[in-house]
């Protein structure tokens, strides 16, 4: 029986050195260490020993069992030390390897400049509002004093959505000054950015859909002059603090007296070039003295309040700014464009 137990720890520290997984590990704590397991089976046999054999094998079993307890554990632990090792060298990271450039997208050129222009316009005190796209004609055409006969109202330049005329996609940003009059009291000043719509073929210069950007300002004593202060300093923070500008005369129903605003080319610097058709000056918006009509139509006294407004092209705005000489490049979304700014 001793060389039987003794065999058996041979074979058990033997098999020990082949296993390289704890799967078999285990198997093999099982096969010589469980309850069906070789020594057990060996100390069941005890019975048949004499009295003075017993406590020797007892011994022997029980320092055999300790033994391959022990080889076990410390194999047990190796492995387990070993996938570790392992695993971290398989799971390294190298941070030295440069990452996955990611595209990063820009700001469109227009919204850089309406962002710069609503900048502008809040660290003068102006606020924004809202108007709907899909407009009724009674705030874009009648309350406006355009008149019925007006070009702007033709089927042919304005998209009707009623067959009555009474709907339409709004042809400016004007009818938000209305509906600003109508609801809050002087002192007012806001401007409005948006979309508006004409039946313009698409060329260099039209598009059917552009944006505008409305301004209204409605106060005591408010004249010709606050304008001219107010849209010089727009043009010189947008174009620099030298760019000219020129008010001449025009003619808008809803303002009296009316004025368009050029700025001096800020492609030629005023020599004249293919930008500004060689007059050196290039149109960026319409503006004038609210009519009194329209002031009264919205519930304001005009005999106690004045005001001005003005309407500017975001599209002509940007163009200036970037000196890019076809509107189409900001509608076409083409990456290359785009990037460069
Ligand atoms: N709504 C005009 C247009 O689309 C621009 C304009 C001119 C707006 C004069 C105004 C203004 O507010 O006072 O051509």
């Amino acid at each position: 029986m001793k060389e039987k137990l003794e065999q058996l720890k041979k074979a058990a520290l033997d098999a020990l050195g082949t296993v390289d997984i704890s799967a078999a590990l285990e198997s093999l704590r099982v096969k010589y260490l469980g309850k069906k397991g070789e020594i057990t089976a060996i100390l069941k046999q005890m019975g048949s020993l004499s009295a003075e054999e017993r406590p020797v094998i007892g011994q022997l079993a029980n320092q055999i069992r300790v033994e391959i307890e022990e080889a076990i554990a410390k194999k047990g632990a190796e492995l387990t030390a070993r996938s570790m090792t392992e695993r971290l060298i398989s799971e390294t990271v190298d941070v030295t390897i440069p990452g996955k450039e990611f595209p990063v997208g820009r700001r469109h050129p227009m919204t850089v400049v309406l962002d710069e222009a609503k900048e502008i316009f809040i660290g003068m005190g102006f606020s924004i509002a809202e108007g709907p796209e899909v407009e009724l004609s009674a705030y874009d055409f009648d309350r406006l004093n355009i008149p019925s006969g007006h070009p702007a109202r033709e089927w042919t330049d304005t998209f009707y959505i009623t067959g009555d005329e009474r709907v339409h996609l709004r042809c400016q940003t004007s009818p938000v000054q209305v509906r600003v009059m109508e609801t809050q009291k002087p002192p007012i000043r806001i401007i409005s950015p948006g979309r508006v719509y004409r039946k313009d073929e698409v060329d260099a210069s039209h598009s059917p859909m552009f944006h505008q950007i409305e301004g209204l300002v409605v106060d005591h004593g408010v004249t010709m002059g606050d304008l001219k202060g107010t849209l010089n300093l727009l043009v010189s923070k947008l174009y620099g603090e030298n760019t000219k500008t020129r008010f001449r005369p025009h003619h808008f129903p809803f303002t009296e007296p009316s004025c368009e605003v050029d700025v001096q080319c800020v492609v030629c610097g005023g020599s004249g070039c293919r930008t500004c058709k060689n007059s050196g000056w290039i149109e960026l918006l319409g503006s004038g003295v609210v009519h009194p009509k329209v002031l009264a139509g919205c519930g304001i006294d005009p005999d106690e309040y004045s005001g001005f407004a003005f309407g500017i092209g975001v599209e002509r705005m940007t163009m200036l700014r970037f000196g890019i000489d076809d509107m189409r490049l900001l509608f076409e979304n083409d990456v290359r464009f785009l990037k460069q700014f």
